[in-house]
């Protein structure tokens, strides 16, 4: 089995990365299973999930520290409060366990009052840190003004210069500091100024939001509620303010560099080794974007002189040992600026941009306004520390946070609802930019990659929700595949449906209505309403309606007259709280092709479906030969399903003569999925041989000399992960058995192929002087070299797969190969050859955090049969660590989305089922996410596997779990 599987890692690469972020975090999980409905009544779930009278065992309560409350529980069935950041629930009759508190959209109001200008004053010591803070209001709605705050030690509390006492002119809550109307009435309402003094502690700060310390620095995480972790504040987007004055003092040995948004404007020493440094940002800014650094950190400098002329003071920061690492993130962050200009004609607005690396980081990267932050994992890169993919993909998110000064920070969102306004915008903008710097068709083919292993499972599981959410309990639940690469396909049919131009004057009109507002999805979408003339009405379903919606093809053909008429129907799914939808107005975008001649008889057409179903009659440019072959939703021009009854000899044609990069790739994934599923339903996986028509294409792939992108040619021969082969496999699904289905389709390919595979991955592999380049044409060879390797490794025994791996993994020169061998030797964890690599991969690692994790992960995903008891002794090793979310994701997460996950005993289940609470107990955003990733896809199970699955699901909702993870728990058990 070892062997048979020995390619999985390379195979499906993009998704298996053990990387952080939104995306990557989702794309993990994509590698198990997604929700369905399945025949599981609802009586049984309430009863599985409700709780006993003894429900919570008494230890239970009180290791939370719930004694008081566990007594005080009435018989009316729960009893829910907040210990903390904690719910805790507890139980005295049967009953089903409570969600989190929801916030609705439709509850939208103005905030009381506006907070106008800051004034800020952070004096970091050991153990210790003081905010101060001083801030203009302006009378909005008036009342009373509730602040936001958590965790603070509130020490003072001033109105216009006056003290305020607790209960006179202001009271505490758990999470709140009303200041009274009252008091604000009897203020000065010219000049509101409220200042308040707090406490805080960010070296016990686990959570990782707010101000908090990481190895050698302290660093702020805001957004979304991270800024009521830090002071009392209207922390919401809507509430944009001037931060005049940021004055940060620390003891000047610790922390040389003191850094915030906007411009230095005084620095200098104080008594007792300490210094400070005052910043100010002449934007106005949501609390979301505010952002400090202090530390000994390192930095590199560079410049950019923008188009109309102005020098940008460009500065890279990151702890010392890693500041040769820096570079790649600099080209990158020029290239997204020039980028900007010519495409959006967007010009960067201040003086510095500066970023800093952290290397325990929740997500990705923070756009934080002239002070971005970045995981380590996102900006370190040197050819023997990071892939290929590593250098796309940090190319890519600088660009992401860059493009976020225009879309989210200029322009920001009114409420938190609105989140796809500013990240679907930008993951497009950022998709855009890397298909401008590398290649646009393959690009696209890894972005609708993501999309259907990531995003389709999410709207078809229980977590389903529309791109713009109705509501929510934790907003960084929030932070989803759906919110942000479906968005990005919903701002992507703008384009197609209003042209590049068209799309470009909306975007016009958009920065020209809103700069310096906080605005909605609907204020977007009049913009491209409005500059282009159009009535975009319909189109406001895309962000109302939750689920993949299917497009079903039809054609007709009449030889006689020469039509061609194409019928689409589309249906929307039931999701979650959402039945009996209205149809989308979906771009389809078609071509026509000649049967026999493969030409095309029709250039690229978007038909635009708004009608539950809907007859095209196509016009050819040319007289075919016979009925034309369909080349359907080109491009992916909309994130749908597209069913059409294509015949294999179809497929075929069009996989090898579509003009249209995108469907050439489909066409195969099409007769890979076929393959799979063919196998998966045989009783004996062992013996299944695909159809010819599949292993003829494949042959002809490995032999294609015409095609000079390579790695189009190594995404061809890549079959379709196994998180969307769930999707389109019939559930009770099995994962073990959709695994073996997957790797026998591999191996027969392997075996039928091989002199094919070998004699192209020879000819692929570098000269002993050769120089190891990173640029597009050496990156796409290296890509597909590397797949043929994964595949060679299945076709013979252990033995072979070992002296080719170990000879790939000694003569590798850069981390891309390596790492390609390094995986698939760690499905051989017993060779000789694996072993020796295991040592000396971590040996060469000296340190480097990142490489650390790269050892960790492709342990953590190998195809071994004995997986968990490995994962259990890498959590034993030294390197390993809870805390820091890089590393964590790197084990635990990984090995959740791994097939082995899903053992038929449970003890996988079991495993999450341990770790879940623990991580909670530390991290609790990092602690949903895993919950999500792990179980999410229980529906499409089988019965079995559901059983176990709910089981564990309700002893969690006894956990005493965060609002985070609460949340998740919860909705995956309705
Ligand atoms: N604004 C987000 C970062 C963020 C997300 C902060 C959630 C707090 C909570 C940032 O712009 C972002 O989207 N980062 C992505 C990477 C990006 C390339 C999609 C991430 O961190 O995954
Ligand atoms: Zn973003």
């Amino acid at each position: 089995m070892a062997i048979a599987a020995c390619v999985r890692q390379i195979v499906t690469k993009p998704m298996q990365q053990g990387r952080i972020g939104v995306r990557h975090e989702v794309a993990w999980m994509a590698q198990t299973l997604r929700g369905y409905s399945a025949p599981v009544a609802a009586a049984e779930r309430l009863t599985r999930s409700g709780l006993k009278s003894d429900a919570i065992p008494a230890s239970n309560a009180e290791r939370m520290g719930l004694a008081a409350l566990a007594t005080s529980a009435t018989s009316a069935g729960i009893c829910r409060r907040r210990v903390g950041r904690r719910y805790n629930t507890v139980a005295t009759a049967t009953a089903t366990l409570e969600a989190p508190t929801e916030i609705l959209r439709k509850d939208y109001q103005q905030p009381s009052f506006f907070i106008r200008e800051v004034t800020l004053t952070v004096r970091i010591f050991d153990g210790r840190t003081e905010v101060a803070s001083r801030m203009l209001l302006e009378k909005n709605t008036g009342g009373s003004l509730p602040l936001d705050g958590e965790d603070l030690k509130l020490k003072k509390v001033l109105l216009c210069g006056k003290e305020l006492k607790e209960g006179e002119g202001y009271t505490l809550e758990k999470e709140k500091l009303i200041i009274s109307a009252d008091a604000l009435e009897a203020g000065d309402s010219t000049d509101l100024w409220l200042e308040t003094e707090v406490e805080i502690e960010p070296e016990k700060n686990t959570q990782l939001s707010g101000l908090y310390f990481s190895g050698s620095m302290y660093c702020t995480q805001m957004e979304a509620e991270g800024f009521r972790r830090f002071t009392y504040y209207l922390d919401r987007p809507d509430v944009m303010a001037k931060f005049t004055s940021v004055r940060l003092e620390a003891d000047e040995s610790k922390c040389p560099i003191l850094l915030s948004n906007g411009n230095r404007i005084d620095s200098g020493k104080l008594e007792e080794g300490r210094h400070f440094a005052v910043w100010s940002d002449p934007f106005a800014k949501p609390s979301y974007l505010f952002a400090v650094v202090a530390g000994d950190l390192a930095s590199i400098q560079d410049k950019f002189i923008t188009k109309s002329g102005r020098e940008v003071h460009l500065e890279i920061f990151a702890a010392k040992e890693d500041k040769d690492q820096l570079w790649h993130a600099m080209r990158s962050l020029q290239n997204s600026m020039k980028w900007d200009e010519e495409r959006f004609g967007l010009e960067y607005d201040l003086d510095i941009y500066n970023i800093v690396a952290v290397k325990d980081f929740n997500m990705g990267a923070m756009e934080n306004k002239s002070l971005n932050v970045f995981n380590t994992s996102l900006t370190l890169a040197r050819e023997d520390t990071a892939t290929d993919d590593d250098y796309e993909r940090i190319e890519g998110v600088i660009g992401h946070e860059y493009f976020h000064n225009w879309t989210g920070n200029r322009v920001t969102c009114r409420d938190w609802f609105q989140l796809t306004l500013k990240e679907g915008l930008t993951v497009y903008r950022d998709q855009e930019f890397s298909a401008d710097m590398g290649s646009r068709a393959r690009k696209r083919i890894e972005d609708v990659r993501i999309l259907r292993a990531a995003q389709f499972p999410e709207d078809n599981g229980p977590m389903s929700h529309p791109i713009r959410p109705e509501k929510y309990a934790a907003i960084d639940n929030f932070y989803t595949a759906t919110v942000y690469n479906k968005g990005a396909e919903v701002i992507r049919m703008y384009e197609t449906l209003l042209g590049r131009d068209g799309f470009r004057k909306g975007m016009d009109l958009y920065f020209e209505r809103h700069d310096g507002n906080a605005v909605t999805c609907d204020d977007f979408r009049s913009a491209m309403q409005d500059a282009n003339g159009r009535d975009l009405s319909q189109f406001e379903r895309w962000y109302l309606q939750a689920g993949t919606p299917t497009v079903t093809a039809t054609d007709a053909w009449d030889a006689e007259t020469g039509t061609y008429s194409l019928t689409l129907k589309q249906t929307v799914p039931d999701t979650p709280g959402q039945m009996d939808k209205l149809p989308m107005q979906i771009p389809v975008r078609v071509g026509l092709l000649d049967r026999e001649s493969g030409k095309e008889l029709m250039r690229d057409t978007v038909l635009e479906l708004c009608e539950e179903s809907k007859t095209f009659e196509l016009k050819l440019d040319e007289t075919p030969s016979g009925r034309p072959v369909p080349s359907l939703l080109r491009g992916f021009s909309a994130p749908v399903k597209l069913e059409y009854d294509y015949s294999d000899e179809d497929l075929s044609l069009l996989a090898g003569f579509d003009t249209d990069s995108f469907n050439r790739w489909e066409s195969m994934q099409r007769l890979g999925s076929k393959a799979v599923l063919d196998a998966f339903k045989t009783e004996d996986i062992d013996s299944f041989q695909p159809d010819a028509t599949f292993m003829d294409a494949m042959k002809r792939i490995v032999q294609d000399k015409v095609t000079d992108d390579l790695s189009l040619i190594a995404y061809a021969l890549i079959l379709p992960t196994e998180s969307t082969l769930m999707q389109q496999a019939k559930p009770p699904i099995d994962p073990t058995r959709l695994h073996e289905a997957r790797n026998r389709v591999r191996k027969v390919i392997a075996t039928e192929l091989e002199d094919d595979m070998r004699k192209r991955y020879d000819e692929l592999t570098p000269k002993d002087d050769e120089k190891y380049v990173i640029d597009g044409p050496s990156s796409s060879q290296r890509r597909l070299r590397n797949v043929l390797l994964a595949y060679l490794c299945t076709s013979g025994g252990d033995a072979k797969a070992a002296e080719l791996c170990g000879k790939h993994f000694k003569t590798a020169k850069g981390m891309t190969d390596k790492l390609a061998a390094f995986s698939c030797l760690c499905n051989i964890p017993d060779s000789q050859e694996a072993k020796e690599a295991i040592e000396q991969f971590l040996a060469d690692a000296n340190g480097d955090a990142n490489v650390i994790d790269k050892w960790f992960a492709s342990q953590a995903r190998a195809d071994v049969d004995d997986l968990l008891p490995r994962v259990k002794k890498l959590m034993e090793h030294p390197e390993f660590s809870l805390k820091n979310p890089n590393r964590l994701r790197s084990v635990v997460s990984v090995f959740i989305s791994s097939p082995q996950f899903h053992l038929p005993d449970g003890s996988g289940y079991d495993f999450a089922l341990e770790m879940i609470p623990k991580v909670d107990a530390l991290n609790p955003q990092v602690a949903a996410r895993m919950a999500n990733g792990a179980f999410r896809t229980w529906r499409l199970l089988d019965e079995k596997r559901q059983k176990m699955i709910l089981d564990r699901l309700a002893d969690l909702s006894k956990a005493g779990l965060s609002k985070d993870a609460a949340e998740i728990v919860s909705k995956m058990q309705a």
